[in-house]
């Protein structure tokens, strides 16, 4: 099959050739190969950011080692919470003592943190051996970045507000060879008032449904057998493309490629989520039982005041509906505690949903202040010492939910896909059920990839061990 690029593809194609001129003198210069190193921060999305940008260092000459002391270093960053940001200055500090030892090496920043004027503010200032800063926007151009870093001795700073631009058929190196994130959407409209996501991410936009098929069947035919449909709120996938579609029918489509095996997706508004998606979801064979649906609180004024456009009421009514459906679905969710003006009495309000939708797990997250945001302004900041104490009470809850909800397939046989080996015993290895759950097993690591049937013994509260039957 001959593929078509666009413009945009075929010129970075060109930068990666030229690239690859420089990393090839580097090597000369060095007598070695030169080595890269990417670290991600942050969610899914950034995860397959970072599989973009490896699969261009590795096509230009790169080699990629597990040590940040390699002559080309990338930070993938995330600023959703201030602790994200904190740990990236953090590291950034100790890259700087590699970068004197090696006076060849590269370090780049790219991702949501960069997207703040302040940042880039404090990084010009105060970590100025950094050679390459890039955004969300402009990763398409980080072939053509690179070698901009070649060609200068200054800092290279390219920061995009928005773009319009999706540019397909760009070179990914997987993490995984059996399974793999698929971007459809980018961007996120729905302004909750905590959120920094929508200022650093921009605006929705939809990947075409073709585009999408053509990379999964790829992925399929170069031995994907599992795929994450990504988005920040993918329920409202396809509004805006000139044919519009929608998510469910997306879902179908993708149901139908052959050799694929198992479809997630990440991450659904319960305001968005509709009753054609629950049918799709009931009636497939591909599509895991597994829904991840962020309630972030479950009282109905800090709801309103988070902009999220649902109630209390509205969300167990979801969840109920969607195990009348499906009884063997997991739900997990995300939850924020400390929210402006948040009392006992709400922390209390999303407790009582915890228990009644029965979440199979909950991240729990503390509220962090975004500059820039609506919530960031509003009065009453709960204090530190009242925020831990109601993140603890509510922490206690959701581990006693999931324990309870967890256990009751024991002695079930289950298909698992087996993801790696086990990390505490090398003659097991581990491996994730349909509903999402982690499962440990007896086997060797040839079966990574596979899916095998396994005897569920025993449950420990978020995982489970088996005997493969
Ligand atoms: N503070 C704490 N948690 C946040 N999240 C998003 N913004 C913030 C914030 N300012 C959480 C939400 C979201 C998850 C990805 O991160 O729970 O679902
Ligand atoms: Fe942030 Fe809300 Fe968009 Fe999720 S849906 S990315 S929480 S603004």
């Amino acid at each position: 099959m001959t593929i078509e690029y666009s413009n945009e593809t075929q010129k970075q194609y060109e930068f990666m050739e030229k690239a690859s001129g420089y990393v090839a003198e580097l090597a000369k210069k060095l007598g070695r190969t030169p080595t890269c190193h990417v670290v991600t921060f942050g969610c899914q999305m950034n995860a397959k950011d970072s599989e973009k940008i490896l699969g261009i260092l590795k096509r230009i000459g790169y080699e990629a080692i597990e040590s940040e002391e390699a002559d080309f270093v990338l930070f993938n960053t995330c600023t959703v919470r201030d602790n994200a940001n904190q740990r990236v200055y953090g590291r950034l500090g100790v890259l700087n003592g590699f970068k004197r030892k090696n006076p060849h090496m590269k370090i780049a920043l790219c991702g949501c943190m960069m997207q703040e004027q302040e940042v880039i503010d404090k990084i010009r200032k105060s970590y100025s051996f950094v050679d390459l800063i890039f955004g969300t926007h402009n990763i398409f151009k980080f072939a053509e970045l690179v070698c901009a870093v070649f060609e200068s001795k200054s800092m290279i700073v390219d920061i995009w507000k928005d773009t319009n631009e999706i540019v397909e058929d760009l070179p990914v190196e997987r993490k995984y060879a059996f399974k793999s994130g698929v971007n459809i959407m980018f961007g996120c409209n729905n302004f909750c008032s905590y959120c920094i996501v929508p200022y650093v991410r921009g605006r929705e936009r939809s990947r075409n449904p073709k585009d999408i098929i053509r990379e999964i069947e790829n992925m399929v035919a170069d031995g994907v057998v599992e795929v994450m449909l990504l988005g920040q709120n993918v329920n409202s996938y396809g509004k805006n493309l000139e044919e519009p579609v929608t998510f469910s029918e997306l879902l179908k489509e993708v149901e139908q490629i052959e050799g694929l095996k198992r479809i997630r997706f990440m991450t659904s508004h319960p305001k968005d989520l509709s009753d054609e998606l629950i049918e799709v979801m009931k009636h497939s064979q591909k599509i895991c039982r597994h829904l991840h649906l962020p309630l972030q609180s479950g009282s109905d004024r800090i709801l309103k005041a988070m902009n999220r456009r649902y109630t209390k009421a509205q969300y167990l009514e979801l969840v109920d509906k969607i195990r009348t459906a499906m009884p063997d679905i997991a739900i997990t969710t995300d939850i924020i505690v400390g929210f402006p003006g948040e009392t006992k009495e709400d922390v209390l309000e999303t407790i009582d949903v915890v228990k009644k939708s029965g979440f199979e797990n909950a991240f729990t997250f503390i509220y962090s202040k975004r500059t820039g945001t609506p919530a960031a302004a509003m009065e009453d900041q709960v204090p530190e010492d009242i925020v831990k104490e109601n993140f603890d009470l509510l922490l206690k809850a959701v581990q006693e939910t999931a324990r309870n909800n967890t256990g009751h397939l024991e002695e079930q046989i289950v298909e698992v896909l087996v993801e790696e080996p086990n990390e505490q015993d090398t003659s097991m290895v581990t491996g994730r059920m349909s509903n999402n759950t982690l499962v440990h097993f007896k086997g060797s690591k040839d079966l990574i990839g596979q899916l095998v049937n396994v005897r569920l013994k025993t449950c420990y509260g978020f995982y489970y061990v088996g005997e493969p039957v």
